[in-house]
């Protein structure tokens, strides 16, 4: 069976199985090319007409293999291989940690033009998972140094392995804290992606959800706001004066406005897609309370 022919038939399938995509991709062919190129390690900066050929056994029972598991068990495809990218770099991944998505890839990408005048020196990714988005942010700004802090040690076991590929051990580092309990550090930038999705919205979730850990998804409160409520609560006193924090609350936003109704939140926009990401200064913070 040829490369195209494969693609095709396993796209077929997930289009009859109803598999849903969700994790960074939105439709079925993509997410089919994804495990494919990423099964047999194909270059994904080339097209599948450049790289078309004639499958091996070998590769066809292993993609065999995958899109059975993508199907039956309704395992993401990022979980499945065991990679992920995000902000154009590669990352390893698997259900200690959520599988990365944020809307922050694009901020990364532009250095955070407009938000920022100069560069961060010292960078929190707080509630950091596998630690995409602080190594990611680590690259994009050689000079600064990155602590990437969440409560789960499973989490944190998958960022020191992040941190060891991208070769970063001199510059980031890695802390076991409830939020900001077990942290001394003030920061120019604060990044946070706390969990934020409420129970009944989580019992919602496709089955594919089910698979990433219950503490990265479950925010707390009817309207999944506890946690963030509780980081903009204790934050004052972590920034540097001149200092940034950028919160994601996905469809919470709202809700959290309504907890927090003098705060100023810069609510941005995405050209990639995503929403409910607001930014907010020290001073701003400062005031709002
Ligand atoms: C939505 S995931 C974000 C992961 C990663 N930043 C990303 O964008 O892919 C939320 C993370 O927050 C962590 N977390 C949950 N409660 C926490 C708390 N009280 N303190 C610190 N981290 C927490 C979870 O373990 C999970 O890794």
């Amino acid at each position: 069976m040829f490369l195209t022919d494969c693609i095709e038939q396993i796209a077929g399938r997930f289009t009859a199985a109803g598999i849903h995509c969700g994790h960074g991709v939105d439709n079925i062919y993509d997410e089919t090319v994804y495990l494919v190129f990423g099964a047999l390690e194909l270059d994904f900066q080339r097209s599948i007409a450049q790289q078309n050929r004639e499958l091996a056994p070998n590769e066809i029972a292993r993609l065999e293999r995958l899109a059975l598991a993508r199907v039956e068990q309704r395992i993401p495809a990022a979980y499945l291989l065991e990679r992920a990218w995000f902000a154009g770099y590669e990352f390893y991944c698997d259900p200690r940690a959520l599988i990365p998505r944020s809307p922050m890839a694009e901020l990364i990408g532009n250095r955070f033009e407009t938000l920022m005048d100069s560069e961060p020196g010292t960078v929190l990714d707080l509630c950091c998972g596998g630690g995409c988005i602080g190594i990611a942010c680590a690259l994009a700004f050689p000079g600064c140094r990155v602590e990437l802090a969440d409560i789960s040690a499973e989490a944190l076991a998958l960022a020191r392995k992040n941190i060891a590929l991208h070769k970063l051990e001199s510059r980031v580092a890695t802390r076991q804290s409830d939020l900001f309990a077990d942290l001394d550090g003030r920061y120019d930038l604060i990044l946070a992606n706390p969990p934020y999705v409420s129970q009944t919205e989580i019992e919602q979730l496709p089955p594919e959800y089910r698979h990433e850990p219950r503490l990265g998804l479950h925010g707390g409160g009817v309207h999944g706001t506890n946690i963030a409520a509780r980081l903009l609560s204790e934050v004052t006193g972590r920034l540097n004066p001149n200092g940034l924090l950028i919160l994601e609350t996905g469809h919470s936003a709202k809700a959290l406005q309504a907890r927090f109704p003098t705060t100023p939140f810069l609510w941005l926009d995405f050209e990639n897609g995503g929403q409910g990401v607001c930014a907010v200064s020290t001073e701003q913070l400062g005031k709002s309370y």
